[in-house]
């Protein structure tokens, strides 16, 4: 379980699972923001099975808010522990709760838990290039943004710009006042 100020992240459990496949299968919780995550849906109760969403190349962890309501799923893919990079992402699915400081907080949980118990020295994110309030959110949490993977998915009938941010452990630890040895 990680805590954050607003939120909570846990692993997903049996119960959450009917919740879980239809919030994010609905079209408003990704498609107009993120179409590379369209399609997510259908596989998450086959990959519950097989290992409770927690694979190092695939986490995925409910959001709840303090009351214990859940409100979105938050991502960890890619952990590469020689390079000690990984990407993450956070997503408030239900639209009437965006707005209320849930994914800035989320996002601020993973990077701390990362950084400081996971020992990773880079975070990444790759957003769709208009999804403007994910890359608001990122660079007010200290991401750079990097570079454009151009025409880099196909969705909707139609490519998208993604956008990589990154953040260093380094610059990070500075912004928190954080040290541990590296
Ligand atoms: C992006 C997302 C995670 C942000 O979470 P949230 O809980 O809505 O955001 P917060 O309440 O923490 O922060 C709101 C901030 O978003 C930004 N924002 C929101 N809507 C915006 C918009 N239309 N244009 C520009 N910035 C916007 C603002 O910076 C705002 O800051 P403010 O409080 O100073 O106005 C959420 O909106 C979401 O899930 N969107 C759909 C899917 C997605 O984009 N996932 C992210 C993948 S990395």
């Amino acid at each position: 379980m990680l805590a954050g100020a607003a939120v909570r992240l846990r692993p997903a459990r049996s119960e959450d699972l009917d919740w879980l496949v239809a919030a994010c299968g609905k079209p408003s919780a990704f498609g107009e923001f993120e179409p590379f995550f369209v399609g997510e849906a259908e596989s998450l109760r086959r990959r519950f099975e097989q290992d409770g969403l927690l694979a190092e190349d695939f986490t995925r962890l409910v959001i709840e808010d303090r009351a214990g309501r859940r409100v979105g799923l938050a991502g960890v893919d890619e952990v590469d522990l020689h390079s000690r990079v990984a990407r993450i992402s956070a997503t408030i699915l239900e639209p009437a709760e965006r707005g209320k400081g849930f994914g800035t907080d989320a996002h601020r949980a993973l990077v701390s838990y990362l950084f400081l118990h996971r020992g990773l020295l880079r975070i990444e994110a790759f957003v769709a290039a208009g999804n403007i309030a994910a890359r608001a959110v990122l660079r007010r949490l200290g991401f750079v943004e990097e570079g454009v993977l151009r025409s880099r998915v196909f969705a909707h009938g139609q490519r998208h710009d993604v956008v990589v941010l990154g953040l260093l452990y380094e610059d990070w630890s500075r912004r928190s006042a954080v040290s541990l040895p590296i």
